[in-house]
């Protein structure tokens, strides 16, 4: 949890039942239209991973784009998205996962970053971490090393973040 957390968790927004009955939807928009939320958001990220020595912020399609393109900008390394299906134009390899509603699969450009480059994953929530984990299978396939998986929340109870440190990789999320 960063030094944040507490605030940032009050910017967000829980839709019940949507997209579907028995889904506690966390709805990061009021985050974003509050600029000094926002702010406080991506420097929680910088504060954390700008000793760190990152090469690349990999973003995962579509939410994790938002605050990973400020991140990678102000930490003054590169951006790779982690699309969805179809969406990459050149080579890539993918992955499969299930969603807390549905099934889905990750994409990566193959020349996306060079070998052994030290990449941060980020996107905007983990639940069951299906997709989060995908991404970082993902990325260890192309020969990246992945320093951390990092969202803005986690919601423990689905195990998710869990998951994925029980795959091998670190969780950092600004709010639970
Ligand atoms: C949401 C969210 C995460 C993922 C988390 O993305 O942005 O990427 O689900 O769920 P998981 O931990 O169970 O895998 P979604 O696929 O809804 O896409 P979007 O970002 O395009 O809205
Ligand atoms: N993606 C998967 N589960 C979600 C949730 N509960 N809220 C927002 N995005 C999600």
């Amino acid at each position: 949890m960063s030094i944040y957390g507490d605030y940032i968790k009050s910017v967000i927004r829980t839709v019940p039942d949507w997209p579907q009955s028995g889904v506690n939807f966390r709805d990061i928009t009021p985050l974003l239209q509050n600029r000094a939320a926002f702010r406080k958001l991506v420097d929680s990220f910088v504060h954390r991973y700008q000793e760190m020595d990152i090469d690349a912020v990999a973003a995962i399609d579509a939410r994790g784009f938002i605050v990973g393109a400020p991140l990678a900008y102000e930490l003054g390394c590169s951006f790779v998205p982690v699309r969805k299906k179809g969406k990459l134009p050149f080579r890539t390899i993918s992955e499969t996962y299930t969603l807390e509603y549905g099934e889905a699969e990750v994409e990566l450009h193959s020349d996306a970053f060079r070998q052994s480059d030290r990449i941060l994953i980020v996107d905007d929530l983990i639940a069951t971490g299906g997709t989060m984990l995908a991404a970082a299978k993902l990325i260890s396939r192309s020969g990246g090393h992945v320093v951390e998986t990092a969202t803005i929340v986690d919601l423990p109870d689905l195990g998710g973040s869990q998951r994925i440190r029980e795959a091998g990789y670190g969780v950092f999320a600004v709010c639970s």
